[in-house]
């Protein structure tokens, strides 16, 4: 059996461990203190405007009165449809679309209620080197959490053939994310799908990166059909709408039902103006593809800047984040970051906040305008690392 992720605290309840951000503040002091200042690179918040249409459906919506609906009001769920339909060639009826407040509360709330439905099952699988939230919501349900290997050195793909049949056999549901955070790895959706119906194990599928897929076209789980799956999708990342807090996911008809009705007696809400926005941005292409080349310049141009400075980094298979391993020179992850906020002032995330596999790599995400990182490749071809 893989060996679970476990925690305590000692007497046996729960303490929340630090969030993860928190702990690098120490590092954010020494980036500021260059001329210029930090450049930071280590959460994945979008710097870049939402469109304007969206900001004008905020302040015009009059839905600040009355109570919102928990599954989102029927514009909402035909939006997300729609979207997926267009993006994906995946029909489903509007009533198998429901409204998340942002897809974090999501995936932290998923496992306690999957749990209550099936109190047998007890395990969450997840991707070893990943968002760290799938492992919390584990935590948080009281559950296992079972991490997956990656099916590369990279940390791309999920190694299903991994996964014990024990672990299997007691599983509330895989959580699968294509392109990943924090590698920007693609993941097999249709073998993830096939596993999860072999082994009766529903998989939700985390597709908040999907727009930024580089290789290939992209991809949703739904394309499998919608037996024993969940996509879940977010307007944070797609159009810069991270403080709204707005998401849907779909699916399997009985799952989406379930949650959807579980969901509504927990009291969660997308805010009525909230819900008006995201419908318009579900419904508009444009500006996505507007910020789809903005990260892939920057992409670029960081990729090429580190590589220059002796740290070979390969552009992603997809996502806004490069994910280089960490060059000999350097003990791990901690140790490089402490270096790049020194010498280029850009903070970065080491790798093990995504779980202990990412010990050898760091995480930057390319979120900041693209002057502010010609500033830190100016401080690295100025650094004389080569
Ligand atoms: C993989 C992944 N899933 C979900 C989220 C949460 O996004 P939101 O709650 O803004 O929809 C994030 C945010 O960084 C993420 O990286």
């Amino acid at each position: 059996m893989a060996p679970a992720e476990r925690h305590s605290s000692g007497d046996g309840g729960f303490r929340p461990p630090p969030y993860p951000y928190d702990r690098l503040s120490g590092l954010r002091s020494l980036a500021d203190a260059l001329p210029g200042g930090v450049v930071d690179c280590s959460i994945g918040t979008p710097f870049d405007p939402p469109p304007p249409e969206a900001v004008r459906a905020l302040a015009k919506s009059g839905a600040e009165r009355g109570y919102p609906p928990s599954a989102g009001n029927p514009a909402y769920r035909r939006a997300g449809a729609e979207y997926l339909a267009r993006t994906f060639g995946v029909e489903l009826e509007p009533s198998s679309v429901a409204a998340c407040v942002g897809t974090k509360e999501m995936v932290a709330s998923t496992p306690h209620y999957l749990r209550l439905h099936e109190p047998a099952r007890d395990t969450v699988l997840y991707p070893s080197v990943s968002y760290p939230t799938y492992a919390m919501g584990a935590r948080l349900a009281g559950c296992r959490a079972v991490p997956v290997p990656p099916s590369d050195a990279d940390g791309w793909g999920l190694d299903l053939e991994a996964i014990d049949a024990g672990d299997a056999a007691r599983a509330l549901l895989l959580w699968v994310n294509s392109p990943a955070n924090p590698s920007g790895g693609l993941t097999d959706l249709d073998a993830a799908a096939a596993w999860g119906r072999r082994h009766g194990v529903p998989v939700f599928s985390d597709e908040c990166y999907v727009e930024y897929t580089w290789q290939g076209r992209p991809r949703s789980i739904l394309e499998t059909g919608a037996e024993g799956v969940v996509a879940v999708h977010s307007v944070s990342k797609r159009s810069n709408l991270a403080g709204v807090r707005a998401g849907f996911f779909a699916g399997d008809e009985a799952l989406v039902s379930y949650l959807r009705d579980v969901r509504q007696h927990a009291g969660l809400m997308v805010p009525g103006p909230v819900q008006a926005a995201a419908a318009v941005v579900w419904s508009d292409d444009g500006h996505v593809a507007a910020q789809r080349a903005r990260y892939h310049e920057r992409l670029e141009l960081l990729a090429a800047a580190l590589t220059t400075a002796g740290c070979p980094t390969r552009l992603p298979p997809g996502s806004f984040y490069l994910w280089p391993a960490v060059p000999p020179r350097w003990a791990d992850g901690w140790s490089m970051a402490e270096d790049l906020a020194k010498v280029a002032g850009m903070l970065v995330s080491p790798g093990d906040l995504y779980g202990r596999n990412g010990a050898g790599h760091v995480r930057i995400a390319v979120v900041q305008p693209t002057e502010r990182l010609e500033l830190v490749a100016e401080r690295l071809t100025a650094s004389g690392w080569s």
